[in-house]
């Protein structure tokens, strides 16, 4: 069993917000500026975040490895699906939501057509370094010409904890992201909470990202 599916399992989801996410609703109109068809929700787990983006586009698709999670997420929002398989991976459908569940390196654009916003909240900071890279590479191939991307952080001394989630610091999201686009810091929040200064932490930011064409 990989870590992810352990923790879904032992209910280890601290990331999982009971509510929409804050900044999502902040800054959706800059996300949704450009009115897209349909959204991408990378690594979604059961976010309540896919719903309400459900109801500003016409399609949200998202993306998550542990099959507890997807159903969770159907069931506790009380919508139905159909299952079919999807290449490698098992695609959960419901109206306007789609779900692959399966790993997100094993998904391609091909089955899922390009998106003109993609929102990344807990995607990049639940991989490692090493992994970071290729999942920027794979991540963009999903992007259509000028669409936008709201990526959220979280920043901290990584001596501190081991992840995950990892710190990202801004300047590698700029070295990852910069060379597609113009990346503007949105907001920088501090977050620092019980549950994280009982994992050893002195300091926890959260930051905002828009990432837009040149
Ligand atoms: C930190 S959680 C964030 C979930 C969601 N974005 C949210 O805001 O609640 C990261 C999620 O990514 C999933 N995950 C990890 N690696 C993955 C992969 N390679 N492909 C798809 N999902 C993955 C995990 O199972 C977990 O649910």
């Amino acid at each position: 069993m990989n870590q992810w599916e352990s923790r879904w399992q032992e209910g280890r989801i601290g990331f999982h917000l009971p509510q929409v996410n804050s900044y999502l609703k902040r800054y959706a109109d800059k996300l949704l500026a450009q009115v897209p068809e349909s959204v991408f929700v990378p690594l979604c787990g059961k976010t309540l975040d896919l719903p309400w983006l459900a109801g500003k586009t016409k399609k949200v698709v998202g993306v998550e490895l542990v099959s507890q999670a997807v159903e969770e997420f159907f069931e506790e929002n009380k919508l139905n699906y159909s299952l079919q398989p999807a290449g490698q991976l098992q695609l959960y459908s419901h109206e306007s939501i789609d779900i692959f569940q399966g790993d997100f390196f094993e998904l391609m654009p091909e089955q899922t057509g390009h998106f003109e916003a993609i929102y990344d909240r807990g995607s990049i900071v639940a991989l490692d370094q090493p992994e970071r890279q290729k999942y920027v590479e794979h991540l963009l191939s999903f992007l259509s010409p000028g669409g936008r991307i709201l990526i959220i952080t979280l920043e901290y001394e990584q001596n501190q904890m081991s992840g995950p989630p990892y710190c990202v610091p801004a300047e590698e999201i700029e070295l990852l992201f910069s060379r597609y686009g113009r990346l503007e810091l949105l907001e920088t929040c501090d977050v620092l909470d019980d549950r994280f200064r009982n994992k050893g932490l002195g300091a926890l930011q959260e930051k905002v990202f828009q990432l837009a064409e040149k």
